[in-house]
C-alpha cells in the first residue's frame, strides 16, 4: 500500500532494537515494586506461568501479524488487522496499536527524562553526602514545577531535551537511528546492570539493622512461595506485569516486524528477544533496588515504601554509603542504566504513529518525526504540570494497564478464530529457524484468550484489594443485599467514580478529580482523533483503488 521501503539493517540489529523495545523502566522500577507488593517468591510463579500462556503466545501471534501486514506494506496496527478478515470493522480496534504508545510514550518521556538529570546530577556528585530525605525533598521539588527548585522549570526542559532527543533518532530511521543507539545501548546496559548486581550481591550484612542484609532481599524475592497461588490479586499483578515488559498488547511489536522481509525468521527471534527480556527483569531487574535497599534499610523498611519513586528517592542515598568513589560509579551506572532502557523503548512507541502516516498519508519521515513530537508534548504537558495531581497514573492506568489487555483480547481472537489458528500456525512457523512446539497451536487458540478474557473480567469487576477473601466478602456481601464492594482501581468503579462520587470543585477550587478527568477527556480525544484518521485513510485507500482500476 505505501512507498515505504525502509527496513531493518541486519539480524542481530534487529533483535537488539526488539530487545530494547522490551528491556525498559519496567524491568527495573516495575518489576521490583510489584514483585514485593505481591509478597516477593510468591509473585514469581504466576510470574512464570503468564509468560509461558500468555507472554509467549502473545509474542509469536504479534510478530507474524506484523510480519504478515508487512507483506501488503502496511505498518502499523488498523490495518495489519484489516489485512487479516474481510470485516471492515477490525481495523479500528488497530486504534490501539497507536494510541497507547503515544499515551504510554508521554509519561514515559517524562521519567526517561529523570533518569537524564540524575544521570548527570550523579556524574556531578551532587548526591553526594546527602541524608536519604534530602534526597526525597530534591524528588519531591523536582516534580513539582511550582516550587522551583535551584533552577525553575528544570524538570519540563529536561523533558524536552529528552523528547527532542528521541524524535531526532527516530527521523534518522530503523536502521540509521533506532538499531544503531540500540546496539550501543543493550551491551552498555547489560554492563552497568551486571555491576550493579555484583555490588548488591557481594554487599551481604551491612550491620545497619538486625537484618539489613541484601541476601535477606534476594531471598525475599527468590524463594518461591505457594500459598499464594490462589490469590487472584496477585494474578493480575503478574499478569500485568508481563503485558507490561515484554510491550505485547500494544501494536509495537507489530509495527517493528512489519519491516522484516517476509521470509525471515520470527519464531526464533521472537524467542530471543523475549527470553533476553526475561533475564534482563528476573535477573538482572530483581538484583539491584531491592537487595541493596534491604541491605541499608531492612525488609519491613522496603515493604513499606516500595513504589516506583524509590529508585529515584532513595537510590542516591544508599549509594553514598559506599563512599564518594563508588557512589558516583553506581550512581551513573544506575541512572545511565535506566536512560539506555528508558529511551530503547520510548523510540519504539513512537513508530507506530510514524508507520502510519507515513504508509496512509505519504507523509516523509521527518514529517512524521516532527508531528509526532508535537502530539506528545502536547499529550505529556499535563502529566508534568499536574503530576502531583495523578494526572501520571491516570495515563498509566488506562493507556499502561487496561488498554494493553483489551487490545490483546481482541488480537488472540481475531488471530485464532477470524483469521484462523491454520493459517496463523503457518505465519507463525514460516520461515522459522527453531521448532515450535505444536502444544502451542492450541493454546493460543484456547488457553490464551481465555486467561486474557479472565484477567479483564477480574479487572472489570476487582473488589476492595482484590484478594481471594475480598472476593468471597463481596459475594456475600451483594448476596445480602449490601452491593459490590468495588476496588478502586477496579475499571468499573474506575469509569464511573462509584466509590467517590463526582466531585470536581469544592471550597478549595479545582480537586484533583477534576484534573484527572480532564486528562482523561484528552486521552478520549486523542483515541477518537486516530479514528478519524483511519477513516480518512480508508476512504483514501479505496478512492486510490477505484483510480487504479480506471487507469
Ligand atoms: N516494555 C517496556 C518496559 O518494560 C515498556 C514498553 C515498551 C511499552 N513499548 C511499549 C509500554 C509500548 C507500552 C507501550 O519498560
Amino acid at each position: 500500500m505505501s512507498t515505504n521501503k525502509e527496513s531493518w539493517g541486519t539480524r542481530v540489529g534487529l533483535i537488539l532494537a526488539m530487545a530494547g523495545n522490551a528491556v525498559g523502566l519496567g524491568n527495573f522500577l516495575r518489576f521490583p515494586v510489584q514483585a514485593v507488593q505481591n509478597g516477593g517468591g510468591a509473585f514469581i510463579i504466576p510470574y512464570l506461568i503468564s509468560f509461558l500462556l500468555m507472554g509467549i503466545p502473545l509474542l509469536w501471534v504479534e510478530w507474524s501479524m506484523g510480519r504478515f501486514g508487512g507483506k501488503f506494506g502496511d505498518h502499523s496496527t488498523p490495518f495489519i488487522l484489516d489485512n487479516m478478515t474481510k470485516k471492515r470493522l477490525w481495523k479500528y480496534f488497530g486504534i490501539f496499536g497507536i494510541f497507547t504508545n503515544m499515551g504510554v510514550m508521554a509519561y514515559y518521556t517524562y521519567i526517561e527524562s529523570w533518569t537524564l538529570t540524575y544521570t548527570i546530577k550523579s556524574l556531578k556528585g551532587d548526591f553526594l553526602g546527602m541524608g536519604i530525605d534530602d534526597v526525597g525533598r530534591f524528588f519531591d521539588s523536582y516534580v513539582d514545577l511550582g516550587s522551583g527548585i535551584n533552577l525553575p522549570g528544570w524538570g519540563l526542559l529536561a523533558f524536552v531535551v529528552t523528547l527532542t532527543l528521541n524524535i531526532y533518532i527516530l527521523s534518522r530511521g530503523l536502521s540509521g537511528g533506532i538499531e544503531k543507539v540500540a546496539k550501543i545501548a543493550m551491551p552498555l546496559l547489560i554492563v552497568f546492570g551486571a555491576f550493579l548486581a555484583v555490588i548488591a550481591i557481594t554487599l551481604g550484612d551491612t550491620g545497619q539493622c538486625t537484618d539489613c542484609n541484601s541476601h535477606v532481599g534476594l531471598n525475599f524475592l527468590w524463594q518461591p512461595q505457594f500459598d499464594t497461588l490462589a490469590n487472584p490479586k496477585v494474578w493480575l499483578a503478574a499478569a500485568g506485569q508481563i503485558f507490561f515488559t515484554l510491550s505485547v498488547g500494544m501494536g509495537t511489536i507489530h509495527c517493528y516486524a512489519s519491516y522484516v522481509k517476509s521470509k525471515d525468521d520470527i519464531a526464533l527471534n521472537a524467542m530471543s528477544a523475549g527470553w533476553m527480556n526475561g533475564f534482563v527483569e528476573i535477573v538482572l531487574g530483581a538484583s539491584v533496588v531491592i537487595p541493596i535497599a534491604v541491605g541499608y534499610l531492612g525488609l519491613d523498611w522496603v515493604k513499606e515504601n516500595a513504589g516506583f519513586m524509590m529508585a529515584f528517592k532513595t537510590m542516591p542515598y544508599l549509594f553514598d554509603q559506599f563512599g564518594s568513589v563508588m557512589a558516583i560509579l553506581a550512581g551513573v551506572a544506575w541512572f545511565g542504566l535506566l536512560f539506555f532502557a528508558g529511551i530503547t523503548s520510548s523510540l519504539a512507541m513512537g513508530t507506530p504513529w510514524m508507520g502510519f502516516v507515513e504508509d496512509e498519508f505519504d507523509w516523509s519521515r521527518n514529517k512524521a518525526a516532527f508531528t509526532l513530537g508535537l502530539v506528545i508534548l502536547v499529550l505529556a504537558l499535563p502529566t508534568i504540570l499536574f503530576f502531583e495531581k495523578g494526572v501520571f497514573d491516570e495515563y498509566d492506568y488506562w493507556t499502561g494497564t487496561v488498554s494493553l489487555v483489551v487490545f490483546a483480547l481482541a488480537e488472540v481472537i481475531l488471530f485464532a478464530w477470524v483469521f484462523g489458528m491454520d493459517k496463523g500456525w503457518k505465519e507463525i512457523t514460516g520461515g522459522a529457524d527453531m521448532k515450535v512446539p505444536i502444544v502451542f497451536k492450541y493454546i493460543i487458540k484456547y488457553v490464551t484468550p481465555l486467561f486474557i478474557a479472565v484477567i479483564f473480567i477480574t479487572s472489570l469487576f476487582k473488589p476492595l484489594n482484590g484478594d481471594l477473601s475480598d472476593w468471597t466478602q463481596a459475594f456475600s456481601q451483594l448476596s445480602s443485599g449490601e452491593g459490590w464492594p468495588w476496588a478502586n482501581d477496579s475499571i468499573i468503579n474506575q469509569v464511573f467514580h462509584l466509590n467517590t462520587g463526582i466531585e470536581w470543585f469544592n471550597a478549595d477550587g479545582a480537586t484533583d478529580m477534576f484534573y484527572v478527568d480532564m486528562s482523561r477527556f484528552l486521552l478520549i480525544l486523542t483515541f477518537v482523533g486516530l479514528g478519524v484518521m483511519i477513516k480518512i485513510a480508508s476512504n483514501r485507500r479505496k478512492r486510490l483503488a477505484t483510480n487504479k482500476v480506471e487507469a
